[in-house]
């Protein structure tokens, strides 16, 4: 049976028809308005109807970047969307038709279960998946069972306090990990930079065409892989906060894989030698316990819609 998967992000939705072996058919896109989820449900249905069009599907998954609700249908709370208690899957079952099976799910409990799957955790039994984007998403994996919590909301690790009065985050409290372990983190630390050092950020600036506004996670890697130390340097110290987190993660869970994912992790050993290098400096008992290996997510952008897709066929 095929399904379809959609990855619902801040400014586009990726739907996609997904095999039973997880390999993606085919698949579209709509841009999104964010502030008005009634047009987020629109583009969902009008994705879904397209592909719909040309495959026989029995199931849909749609990842939501936010606390979902035990229901697999409530979208309770997106921190960086202004999303509240919106009942997107039934939005969406009434357009399409109550005979299919859909189910919401998080966005990055769907890209770590696609890791898990298909991707760099395939041969794991036990993983964390961090997805490095405009939030810091995680997935967990015991025993080979996804961990969704009492009420749905397990392993959001990026509203862990990591820095007490650290900066402001869309939770409503103050010094989330994703604060300072997400692409939303490195592109402010960047500009700071670029405003206050911009004899240090040269290459920076020129990227983001001399305004600091302009600036992209992109550009950051660009200049990184050319070399620009600045650029690096910023690569490091996101880096080192994905690992020293992780050290911390890792003393609840013990997970035998860390699969960091998201734009940035294309950077890779750029971003994931720090990564290691935080993680072990920081492990408790280090010396006396195996290490986790630390990976980059192997499904790339495809991963939401893989992992949705699975998720809802079962
Ligand atoms: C949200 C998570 C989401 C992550 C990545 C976080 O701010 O709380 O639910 O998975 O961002 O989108
Ligand atoms: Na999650
Ligand atoms: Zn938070």
């Amino acid at each position: 049976m095929h399904a379809i998967g959609v990855d619902i992000g801040g400014t586009k939705i990726a739907a996609g028809v997904v095999s039973a072996d997880g390999e993606l058919l085919a698949s579209t896109r709509r841009p999104t308005d964010p502030t008005d989820a009634a047009s987020v449900d629109a583009g969902v249905v009008d994705a879904c109807r397209e592909l719909m069009g040309s495959y026989e599907v029995g199931a849909i998954g749609l990842a939501a970047p936010g606390f979902i609700g035990t229901d697999r249908a409530t979208v309770r709370f997106t921190p960086n969307l202004p999303w509240r208690d919106h009942p997107l899957r039934d939005n969406v079952a009434r357009e399409l038709g109550e005979g299919l099976r859909i189910v919401v799910e998080n966005d990055a409990n769907a890209a770590g279960w696609a890791e898990f799957r298909f991707g760099a955790a395939r041969d794991a039994d036990d993983m964390l998946l961090l997805t490095i984007g405009t939030g810091l998403g995680g997935a967990v994996v015991v025993d080979g069972h996804l961990v969704r919590g009492a009420w749905g909301v397990a392993a959001e690790v990026g509203h862990m306090r990591v820095v007490p009065g650290g900066h402001y985050c869309g939770c409503g409290h103050e010094g989330c990990w994703e604060q300072y372990a997400s692409g939303s983190a490195l592109v402010r630390e960047a500009q700071a930079h670029m405003v206050t050092f911009p004899e240090r950020s040269e290459r920076l600036l020129e990227l983001a065409g001399g305004r600091p506004k302009k600036l992209k996670g992109q550009h950051v890697t660009q200049a990184a892989q050319e070399g620009d130390p600045l650029a690096v340097e910023l690569l490091a110290t996101l880096g080192r906060w994905i690992g020293e987190g992780s050290a911390s993660v890792a003393a609840l869970l013990d997970p035998a894989l860390i699969v960091v994912g998201g734009g940035v992790a294309e950077a890779g050993d750029l971003l994931l030698g720090p990564v290691r290098q935080g993680f072990t400096e920081q492990l408790s008992a280090r010396g006396h316990r195996p290490e986790a290996r630390i990976v980059a997510a192997e499904m790339g952008n495809d991963a939401g819609m893989v992992g949705a897709a699975e998720l809802a066929r079962h």
